[in-house]
């Protein structure tokens, strides 16, 4: 199956000030499914995923599982895997492109006992080292070396063994990713210290636990693997996409809205709900349903991204866009990626007022927004500016909308459905 990814220097075209009202329906996740996706890999038999979001990063994934032998079948929704006969060399060009795609390591390593992966390539919201990765395998008995762009790692033998993998930053979560998948097929017991807390390693460990892993304690910081000696087929559903969601949130606030978020988990939005609410929005979880919906006023709220539980780093910048609108100062504090404030001087055509001042950002709010044209640096940056767009009087082009498709299911028509004048602008 070829999986067409649209080479797309796309842009959108809004024409603010509208509140966004109605219903959306929240998509399932980008970050578990891609770590599901490569742990796949683990198992010769059929694996069926299920509430895959159709986003470009997926497609490329499915393109790197391709390479490597996989037969893949992508309907739009439903994914299905099986990687009876794999080889442990990847594309160069299609790993190196897609950061997530390191998390191919750990199960190549697993189920080959040989992997040779290019390096991920860096990207605009940081260095993106992975360190914290190849001490995690090289704990359970890898050889690994790095050389001509390459990571070749060796393990004649995978044994049980005691990581720690906090980093500087905190815990890494494809770090964290691939050590579960490798230690899952290891000789003895694993255990993580210092592990990723995100929902997203819940639902991985979830799935492979179905292909029948033994792993407990995901979700906390210390995950106990018993390594088995094979994995089995399996059918699983995708959590939703909390980000998504956020963003969906953040937008209904903004614009002055109310929107009701379909199928989103609010108990994985705990830290944005709370400070949505600090910042004057109205919360209701009423029969199972979540409501996001404008207060009266915004108020201006500080805010330090941490690993889960903690304020999400992919949220920062959507959260400063609405900072932008509140009247007050508020302080933005990035502690995961040093760069990833490339939006702040885009919000500023807009009319923004922000001072960068080393890991912060001190955003006066309240001036009024009009529109411009401005350029997207990454993923949850062009979210950010789509929201001020929306909130922003005139029209807002932003370009290389490329960016938001790695991660977000056809924004525009989701918004256009809540009742934003957004259209899609097709690139040469
Ligand atoms: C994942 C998410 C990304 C999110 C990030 C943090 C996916 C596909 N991506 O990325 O959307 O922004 O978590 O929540 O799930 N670090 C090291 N050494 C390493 C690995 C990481 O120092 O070997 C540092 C990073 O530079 C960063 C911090 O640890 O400062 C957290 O990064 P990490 O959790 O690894 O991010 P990703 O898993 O790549």
């Amino acid at each position: 199956m070829m999986f067409r990814i649209a080479p797309t220097m796309d842009s959108f075209l809004i024409e603010g000030g509208t509140r966004l009202c109605g219903e959306v329906q929240i998509s399932g996740s980008k970050n578990a499914v891609l770590p599901i996706m490569a742990a796949t890999l683990l198992t010769a038999e059929t694996c069926v995923i299920r509430h895959v979001p159709d986003l470009s990063d997926v497609r490329f994934m499915c393109r790197i599982l391709t390479s490597l032998g996989a037969q893949v079948e992508f309907d739009g929704s439903t994914l299905t895997v099986c990687a009876a006969k794999i080889t442990g060399t990847g594309d160069y060009d299609l790993i190196r492109k897609m950061r997530g795609s390191i998390c191919i390591l750990g199960p190549l390593l697993a189920r080959l006992r040989t992997a040779s992966v290019s390096l991920p390539g860096g990207c605009v919201i940081g260095t993106r080292p992975i360190d914290l990765h190849l001490k995690g395998l090289r704990s359970l008995g890898t050889e690994i070396h790095v050389e001509g762009g390459y990571v070749k790692a060796h393990a004649p033998e995978l044994n049980g063994a005691h990581v720690f993998l906090g980093g500087r930053a905190g815990p890494t979560v494809l770090g964290t990713a691939n050590i579960l998948m490798a230690a899952a097929l290891a000789d003895g017991i694993t255990v993580l210290e210092s592990a990723a807390c995100e929902p997203e390693i819940i639902d991985l460990a979830d799935f492979l636990n179905a292909m029948g892993a033994r792993i407990q304690g995901a979700g906390s910081p210390t995950i106990t693997i018993t390594g088995v000696r094979e994995l089995h087929g399996v059918e699983h559903e995708v959590i939703p996409d909390r980000i998504e969601a956020g963003t969906f949130a953040v937008a209904a606030a903004a614009s002055g809205g109310q929107v009701t978020l379909r199928g989103a988990r609010p108990d994985h939005l705990g830290a944005v709900l709370d400070k949505l609410q600090e910042a004057g929005a109205r919360i209701d979880r009423r029969g199972g349903a979540l409501t996001v919906s404008a207060g009266s006023f915004l108020r201006p709220v500080d805010i330090t991204t941490m690993p889960y539980s903690g304020f999400p780093t992919d949220m920062q910048a959507q959260l400063m866009a609405l900072m932008c609108l509140a009247p007050g100062t508020s302080i933005i504090t990035e502690r995961i990626f040093e760069s990833r404030f490339m939006h702040a001087s885009e919000l500023m055509r807009l009319g923004a007022d922000i001072g960068i001042e080393g890991p912060s950002a001190i955003v006066k709010g309240g001036k009024p927004l009009s529109g411009a044209e401005v350029m997207a640096s990454d993923l949850r940056a062009s979210a950010a500016l789509v929201i001020a767009g929306i909130a922003a009087s005139g029209k807002t082009q932003v370009h290389r909308v490329y960016h938001l498709d790695r991660g977000y299911e056809r924004m525009e028509v989701k918004l256009e459905k809540l009742g934003a004048r957004i259209q899609r602008v097709p690139g040469e």
